[in-house]
């Protein structure tokens, strides 16, 4: 039920971070894997890992928010491969971090580009694949900002809510083709993304404070959960947001009451 033997995986934004985890994940349990990033260096590194694995690698340069560019990338993989059955949208990132009144209309038009566009490409480019194919699993990598609201990051927020709704609509419509559209929610998790966050003990404590269980997410975590949406385990799944945030938005307010009990300021 879990594993991916004989699937063909395609993970974007897989150099670093948490799509180099799902792409490793995905090849541990059989899957063959294209690799999608700018840079080709890293990937590289993961694709030697992947095949000692056993596994088939395929790099794959190319800019996820140009349209041509993922096109091309989609074909390749199926050129190479003989057929796409998990597409796994990854590739994303704050690109600013402040003030709304200090977004530029550039920095909100790269953000929609990077989370968003590249979204939108990729579904249209694997979907029509996956449509053909009556078979498929497309994953997309939201964001818990995309559930609640994020201040000093409202313009990744309002994009990564767009990528909830698309999962949603596109589930429904592609449902009786075979493919399944899924997202996956993750709270904080410790990448070079966030390395400025995780990396201050200060910022770090006060960020965790509104975590339950009072830790950083690893990106083997999130891969857990691709890999469970990829497969058989989840085939009636679509339409799905699986949250990975240690309980963050489960709670209003935090595990804030936990700690005044703790401190003994609540007489119980
Ligand atoms: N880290 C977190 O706490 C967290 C939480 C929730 C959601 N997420 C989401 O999880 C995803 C991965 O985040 P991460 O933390 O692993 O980020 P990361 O460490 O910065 O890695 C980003 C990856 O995306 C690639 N990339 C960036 N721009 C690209 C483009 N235009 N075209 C193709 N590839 C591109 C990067 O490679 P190149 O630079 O070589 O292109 C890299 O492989 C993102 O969608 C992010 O929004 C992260």
């Amino acid at each position: 039920m879990f594993g991916l033997e004989g699937r063909t995986v395609l993970v974007t934004g897989a150099s670093r971070g948490i799509g180099r985890a799902i792409a490793l994940a995905c090849a541990e349990v059989g899957a063959d894997v294209a690799l999608l990033a700018r840079g080709t260096d890293a990937l590289r590194e993961v694709a030697e890992i992947v095949e000692k694995l056993g596994r088939r690698a395929l790099v794959l340069t190319c800019d996820a928010g140009d349209e041509d560019q993922v096109r091309a990338a989609v074909a390749d993989t199926v050129a190479q491969f003989g057929r796409l059955d998990v597409l796994v949208n990854n590739a994303g990132g704050f690109g600013f971090a402040g003030p709304f009144l200090e977004l530029t209309a550039r920095d909100w038009a790269d953000a929609i580009r990077l989370n968003l566009d590249s979204v939108v490409h990729f579904c249209r480019a694997a979907g029509r694949v996956m449509v053909r194919q009556r078979s498929g699993s497309l994953i997309n990598i939201g964001s818990v900002s995309g559930v609640g609201g994020v201040p000093m990051l409202s313009h990744y927020a309002a994009v990564k809510a767009a990528v909830v709704s698309l999962t949603r609509s596109l589930a429904a419509e592609w449902a009786a083709s075979g493919v399944r559209v899924n997202c996956v929610v993750p709270g904080w998790i410790t990448t070079e993304l966030t390395r400025a966050m995780s990396g201050q003990e200060e910022v770090s404590e006060g960020l965790l404070r509104a975590v339950p269980a009072r830790r950083w997410g690893d990106p083997e975590d999130v891969a857990g959960a691709v890999v469970y949406l990829a497969g058989d385990a989840a085939k009636l799944t679509t339409g799905s947001c699986l949250t990975l945030d240690g309980g963050m938005t489960s709670t209003i307010g935090g595990p804030t009451l936990i700690d005044m009990l703790e401190m003994g300021r609540i007489p119980v």
